[in-house]
């Protein structure tokens, strides 16, 4: 999070932002029901609506798919934003402005914004040169001639650099940026001959971060026979290749609506496929794949489908992405098209609907790994078949939902004619404990109902009566440990109001994850708020404590007979302990 936002700025951009308002702007129908207004998510698919915002809590909740949170958290995950993002969104909204932290940060910040400014009138010269025909001309018949339209060059605001020492420099320069600036940013270089452009007689790509500034070029030389083919830009203060994907910027809206990203490893395959109607691609521009391009994609995408060449290069680039994206949680899929063609060169020779069909046919981590061992050799032969296993338990061991696990072990084990135990043996080898905590990694999945048990239902009730009433706090401390909560995330949730002893429960919602959130929003949203809080909190007090107890008791009998004591001191423990349980029980009733 950004901590140059100070709190209660925050706090005052979210009085600012009504819930009910900003949840209408963002397209839900809501219609007034009681004090709440009801809609259909947005979040899941529903027919009847089970999306409840609140104006007096200025929270929102949906009882289908439990997605819950206040302003700031409706419209980061409906848009995909990052808090800042949001903030920065609802702070122009309400006509707030935001300060700039201090003088440093302040001079860091304007140098990076004259950089940008420094890219954008690149691209712009860079543009009127394509488009000058006595300069650009055969470069836009190149493009013509590669399929590119007049209107894709626009999106991609395309251009071309003439083959002098130091055009760009000179046209900068006059504009009124430095020499040093322009190095900064890496469109010039020096070298032998002095200070000279970095691009020269190139097709020019321009690179934007998904916030849409302009932080980087490639270029491609106009023929085929110009090496390197491609020149990118290095790493500079306003752009690190490590966390840029090509094409973000215009893809994200629709990633996030689908859910799905298409990756692409090329400039043309991305531009050709966002031209045929496939908006939600983006390319690795041929760099390694790495966690932080994973963690990106994770901010829009639950899936990705990758795409690259189906020759063995592309098999090998595409395993590295596949581990690397499971490991932060997305559902990953592959496509591989025929040997020697690339996305570009399929959709201009077969068209989008073939490509269309790959997609379709694209193979999830598993059938892709059973794939890579079979074009390996003979499945049906024992080392191969138990090498394979073990390179697939190495990717289940990154995944970290167990519904999904257990569905790819299934798959594994079918497909391999195997015994589940033996992949589970694997897993297990790996460190994969055997029996986790149900956790669901998809944004998008159906709500999970489950049975309730009795002390279950204490402990929430314990927990919806702090949220409730948060003054009630200190003194839950005092007559319990939270952490003797069973249930994992109540626990959690728990022990970040005992930790914060928040005065206004909103507030703490900025600050957790999306099951905590979810505890706290279902809490502030029940329809009657139970008259006397602190009776019933102290009730649940007295009753939890008394299934400790019982616990422990339990604990304290089977370890002595395991060990075999009989002695009169447990014995006589055990009898305490069982008049301590009736006493609380008598208290009680
Ligand atoms: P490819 O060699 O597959 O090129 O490299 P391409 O995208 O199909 O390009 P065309 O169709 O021949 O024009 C894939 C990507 O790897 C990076 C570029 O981002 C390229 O799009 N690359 C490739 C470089 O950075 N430098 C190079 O010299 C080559
Ligand atoms: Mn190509």
């Amino acid at each position: 999070m950004n901590t140059s936002i100070p709190s209660d700025l925050i706090d005052q951009i979210r009085a600012q932002s009504d819930i009910v308002e900003v949840i209408g702007e963002h397209g839900v129908h809501l219609k007034s029901a009681g004090k709440d207004f009801k809609g259909l998510c947005p979040f899941h698919d529903e027919k009847t609506p089970s999306f409840t915002a609140s104006r007096g809590r200025q929270m929102f909740y949906c009882f289908g798919c439990q997605a819950g949170g206040n302003v700031i958290s409706f419209v980061q995950r409906l848009e995909g934003k990052s808090f800042v993002e949001t903030i920065e969104y609802l702070a122009e909204r309400s006509g707030i402005a935001l300060p700039t932290p201090d003088a440093k940060a302040h001079q860091a910040q304007q140098k990076r914004r004259k950089l940008q400014d420094l890219n954008q009138l690149a691209i712009d010269f860079f543009r009127q040169n394509l488009m000058t025909p006595g300069i650009g001309g055969r470069t836009l018949v190149y493009l013509k001639q590669r399929g590119i339209s007049e209107r894709t060059i626009e999106d991609f605001q395309l251009g071309f650099v003439p083959a002098g020492q130091r055009q760009l420099i000179q046209f900068a320069q006059k504009k009124g940026f430095s020499v040093q600036q322009l190095i900064d940013v890496g469109l010039a270089k020096e070298d032998r001959r002095g200070t000279t452009d970095r691009f020269r007689n190139r097709v020019i790509f321009p690179i934007f971060d998904e916030r849409n500034r302009p932080v980087a070029f490639g270029g491609r030389g106009t023929t085929d026979d110009i090496r390197p083919k491609y020149l990118n830009s290095a790493n500079t203060i306003i752009y690190d290749k490590s966390k840029t994907l090509y094409n973000l910027q215009n893809a994200r809206k629709e990633i996030h609506q689908t859910g799905v990203a298409i990756l692409v490893e090329g400039y043309f395959d991305a531009i050709t496929l966002y031209q045929a109607g496939l908006h939600n691609v983006v390319a690795s521009l041929g760099t390694a794949f790495s966690e932080s391009h994973a963690r990106l994609l994770n901010r829009f995408a639950d899936q990705v489908i990758i795409i690259y060449d189906g020759d063995v290069a592309g098999l090998r680039a595409a395993t590295r992405g596949l581990n690397t994206l499971v490991k932060v949680g997305l559902q990953v899929k592959v496509a591989l098209l025929p040997e020697g063609d690339d996305p570009d060169e399929f959709v201009k020779t077969h068209g989008v609907k073939a490509f269309q069909s790959y997609l379709d046919k694209s193979l999830n981590l598993i059938e892709f790994q059973i794939q890579l061992a079979v074009e390996q050799g003979a499945i049906q032969r024992i080392d191969v078949k138990s090498k394979a296993v073990k390179e697939i338990a190495a990717t289940l061991a990154s995944l970290d939902s167990p519904v999904e696990l257990n569905a790819y072990v299934n798959q594994v084990a079918g497909e391999l004619d195997l015994d589940r135990a033996v992949v589970y043996q694997e897993l297990v080898r790996l460190g994969v404990k055997p029996t986790v905590e149900e956790k669901s990694t998809s944004k998008r999945l159906a709500p999970v109902r489950h049975q309730v048990s009795a002390r279950e239902s204490i402990e929430w009730q314990l927990l919806e009566s702090l949220i409730l009433n948060p003054s009630l706090i200190p003194k839950a401390k005092d007559k319990f440990n939270i952490q003797d909560l069973h249930n994992k995330t109540y626990a959690k949730v728990g022990q970040l109001l005992y930790e914060s002893e928040p005065v206004e429960i909103g507030e703490l919602v900025n600050h957790c994850d999306e099951s905590s959130k979810a505890i706290i929003s279902q809490a502030l949203m029940t329809d009657k708020v139970p008259p006397n809080l602190e009776a019933r909190m102290m009730g649940c007090i007295k009753r939890l404590n008394q299934f400790l107890l019982l616990d422990f008791e339990k604990q304290m009998r089977s370890s002595a007979l395991a060990e075999g004591k009989d002695n009169t001191a447990t014995l006589v423990e055990l009898v305490e302990l069982s008049n301590r349980r009736r006493l609380v029980e008598k208290n009680v009733r």
